[in-house]
């Protein structure tokens, strides 16, 4: 019998590994007879905040919505500047895009993330408008540096509000990713580190008044029922997913990190052969491994087809950049001239991401790491 494929994502395993907490979750929520911002969500925000080692989170629908409400919460006009980062889920420019705002992009560095010392660059460009927002993401479970962050906004009273969609737990020098910024953005969209049976998201905030105005805004900008008093959107997570996170999934995230870390680890040790090139880990990184992503100088999709070969399935993760998309330029923007992020566009052209999830048996991990290295371009 040919050997189970190997995906990117097991969400039978996890069923399978905890379907009673997942049954009894449901069931507390169906006998409790309330499913819209009720005790789940509020229990699960507690729970998040203190695992996060912030002060307020706020449930809301999913990732892209989390970005836009804390944009909001920070004030944001229409036409304000935002930097981010061309490598990435389109989400993070979507947001930017749908608050109004004028995304700009600094290439990133080896690692594949924001290069820092561009975007110092472009913040102390003397032009106007300043710009406003800083958006990097701390991609691959990687955290960009904290400390160099803090220095951006000290430096050029930019907003910053990191993307944790993929770090959740992430820390830089030991500090947690999103403590850099008032209001930071995560997503619990199933794949993600702290996944979700459906979408989901929250905003992580600092100080209360913020986390006043997310919450308001996630539930159609009330401030009292029936009390319209901003102009908000309806983006609630819900009782059942707020349930099952909080009784399964955030108890779990400590002990599946560490798995990840594991796998990781593995490979970088393991995976021997010149044609699978591993870019570096930014400097000080606590990464929480939600992918793992290793560049291809040769075929590309010579090596997928070998490793599917093998029953081992691969992502692409980005295969073109946010400043290439159409959608950018149905707004308004103008497309990137192909050379204008080279790093970034070494990522898109090169990049392929293997599988990596808890519940990767070590088997699994070494015929990934065997595919690999009898890959010959
Ligand atoms: C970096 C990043 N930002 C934002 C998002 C958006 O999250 P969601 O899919 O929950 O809207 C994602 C997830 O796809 C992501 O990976």
């Amino acid at each position: 019998m040919p050997p189970q494929p190997i995906q990117l994502a097991d969400f039978k395993a996890a069923w399978d590994a905890h379907r009673a907490a997942y049954l009894e979750a449901v069931e507390r929520v169906g006998r409790s007879g309330w499913l819209i911002l009720g005790k789940e969500v509020e229990t699960f925000e507690g729970d998040l905040a203190r695992a996060w080692g912030l002060p307020h989170a706020i449930g809301v629908a999913n990732g892209l919505d989390a970005l836009e409400i804390c944009f909001r919460a920070l004030g944001v006009k229409p036409g304000d500047r935002f930097l981010t980062t061309p490598l990435s889920a389109f989400a993070t420019t979507l947001a930017i895009l749908r608050v109004g705002g004028v995304p700009e992009f600094v290439d990133v560095d080896q690692t594949g993330l924001m290069d820092l010392s561009l975007a110092r660059a472009r913040l102390a460009e003397t032009r106007l408008p300043p710009i406003r927002f800083l958006v990097p993401v701390h991609l691959f479970g990687h955290a960009l540096p904290l400390s160099e962050l803090s220095r951006l906004v000290a430096d050029f009273g930019v907003e910053l509000v990191e993307d944790c969609a993929q770090a959740i737990g992430a820390t830089s020098d030991g500090r947690a990713v999103g403590s850099a910024s008032r209001a930071c953005a995560t997503s619990f969209y199933p794949t993600k580190n702290l996944g979700a049976f459906g979408d989901g998201g929250a905003v992580l905030c600092t100080d209360e008044k913020l986390a006043a105005r997310a919450r308001s805004l996630r539930d159609y900008g009330q401030t009292d029922k029936y009390v319209h008093s901003v102009f908000g959107l309806n983006s609630r997570l819900d009782e059942l997913q707020a349930a099952l996170l909080r009784s399964v999934q955030l108890p779990q995230l400590a002990a599946q990190t560490r798995r990840r870390v594991e796998l990781a680890t593995a490979y970088r040790q393991r995976l021997r052969t010149p044609a699978v090139v591993l870019p570096p880990v930014p400097a000080n990184s606590g990464s929480v491994w939600h992918l793992f992503p290793v560049l291809i100088p040769g075929d590309r999709e010579a090596f997928r087809a070998h490793l599917k070969a093998r029953g081992v399935a691969t992502g692409l993760h980005y295969p073109l950049l946010i400043s290439s998309q159409q959608a950018m330029a149905e707004q308004g923007q103008p497309l990137a001239p192909p050379g204008a992020f080279p790093r970034a566009e070494h990522f898109a052209n090169h990049e392929v991401s293997l599988p990596l999830h808890p519940f990767l048996t070590d088997e699994d991990c070494a015929r990934v790491i065997d595919a690999c290295n009898s890959w010959q371009p």
